[in-house]
């Protein structure tokens, strides 16, 4: 069931924000510059503890905010990358934060290999990104896409959210046109999630916030019908791409490839403090402390604070549960290959029932989620899941 040749998809967290927003629970801090240096020198070394076992078609640099990195941090990075053969990688993305794209940085990654961006846009409106303790404003996000452009960078995606608090119908359109006027090659929109210790879900707790149901489901609603009027393909919950060629795919051919092998459970390194990684079987989970990530390295060995190899069955249902975020949801034969499990016999109770509701249709090749279903694809996801 598992691939005996080396892992093909690597990602790398870089765990610094110039500030935390108000949202969000992803691993960051706001590091000194003594500690990004000692953060990179640690991961050039978790980069060749791996080498043996990676031959990466997709790179993902995801944060905390990779564009935060100085010139000469990213050129120790991309020149280790070179060395190892991975600079050609397919795909290869990295995140940046439109306050943080300079035309010097953005052409020393792409003349680097780098050939896709995704920028945390979240919002066109300046008011709602103060409310979410954005650092960037409105006029940064043109500025950074057309140093983007500038640069060569043909592959772009932003990062929306919605229902986000004092957000109306109506804002919310007009940053859907505006993405849409913008001409991506890629749309990831969220809706908002309040984590615990964040001051987003303090503010919640306290009651300063009200969370209007109806209003999110409109906001969804809307995203898929502008979406698609702009000529996105929605292919997972919040995440639509332009589809290029003519002919009909599983996936429009501007998908991140990265994303799509992880919705389908495939195996994948994952380096950097509080990174995931899942490779033969057994999920790991490095440290989310930078400090200690370094000093483990220092030593000579990978920062791992977990490792847990989960039955066949309860990663069959977690490999179930993710692939029915993907508007292709999953493949019967395709699921089997990857599992070992019949899928419309080990959870046919669940697939009926999500057929009873309107969520799921199942056909002689696949079970899938209708759009209905896939607005709630977190709770349909959890009922897969097997201990
Ligand atoms: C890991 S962040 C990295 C992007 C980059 N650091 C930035 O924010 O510019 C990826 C995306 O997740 C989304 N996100 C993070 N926290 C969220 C939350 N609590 N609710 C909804 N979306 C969230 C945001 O759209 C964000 O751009
Ligand atoms: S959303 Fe992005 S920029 Fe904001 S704190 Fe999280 S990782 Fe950092």
């Amino acid at each position: 069931m598992f691939e005996e040749s080396a892992a093909e998809h690597l990602y790398v967290h870089v765990p610094f924000c110039a500030k935390k927003c108000a949202y969000c629970a992803f691993y960051s801090e706001a590091g000194s510059g003594q500690l990004v240096n000692r953060y990179v020198d640690a991961l050039l070394r978790e980069l060749q503890l791996v080498a043996s076992d990676l031959e990466p078609k997709t790179i993902f640099f995801g944060g905390g905010t990779p564009s935060l990195l100085n010139l000469a941090q990213w050129e120790r990075v991309l020149d280790t990358i070179r060395r190892l053969g991975w600079n050609n990688a397919a795909e290869w993305t990295v995140e940046c934060n439109p306050a943080t794209v300079s035309l010097d940085k953005a052409k020393l990654l792409r003349d680097g290999g780098v050939n896709r961006i995704s920028m945390g846009v979240q919002s066109f409106d300046d008011v709602l990104l103060d409310r979410l303790g954005r650092v960037h404003s409105r006029e940064m996000i043109f500025k950074s896409f057309d140093i983007l452009r500038a640069t060569g960078f043909d592959n772009v995606n932003i990062d929306l959210m919605f229902a986000i608090p004092g957000q109306s119908l109506a804002s919310w359109r007009q940053t859907l046109a505006e993405a849409k006027a913008l001409g991506t090659e890629h749309l990831s929109c969220y809706e908002v999630i309040y984590e615990e210790d964040t001051p987003l879900f303090e503010q919640l707790q306290a009651g300063a916030i009200e969370v209007d149901e109806d209003l999110a489901c409109a906001m969804y609603d809307e995203l898929l019908l502008a979406a698609g009027d702009a000529g996105f393909q929605q292919y997972e919950v919040a995440n639509f791409a332009r589809q290029t060629a003519s002919a009909l795919a599983d996936v429009p051919d501007c998908a991140c490839r990265h994303n799509v092998n992880y919705w389908r459970g495939g195996a994948f390194y994952g380096l950097g403090p509080s990174a995931a990684g899942y490779v033969r079987g057994v999920r790991t989970r490095n440290w989310s402390n930078t400090t200690k990530y370094c000093e483990e390295l220092e030593r000579g060995r990978r920062a791992i604070e977990s490792a847990e190899e989960l039955s066949p069955l309860a990663r069959a249902g977690e490999i179930a549960a993710f692939g029915l975020r993907m508007t292709s949801g999953w493949p019967l034969e395709q699921f089997q290959r990857r599992t070992g499990f019949d899928l419309r016999q080990e959870w046919k109770p669940e697939i009926d029932r999500m057929m009873q509701l309107g969520y799921g249709e199942l056909n002689q090749q696949r079970f899938y989620l209708t759009n209905k279903g896939l607005r709630f694809a977190d709770w349909v996801g959890a009922e897969f899941l097997r201990s």
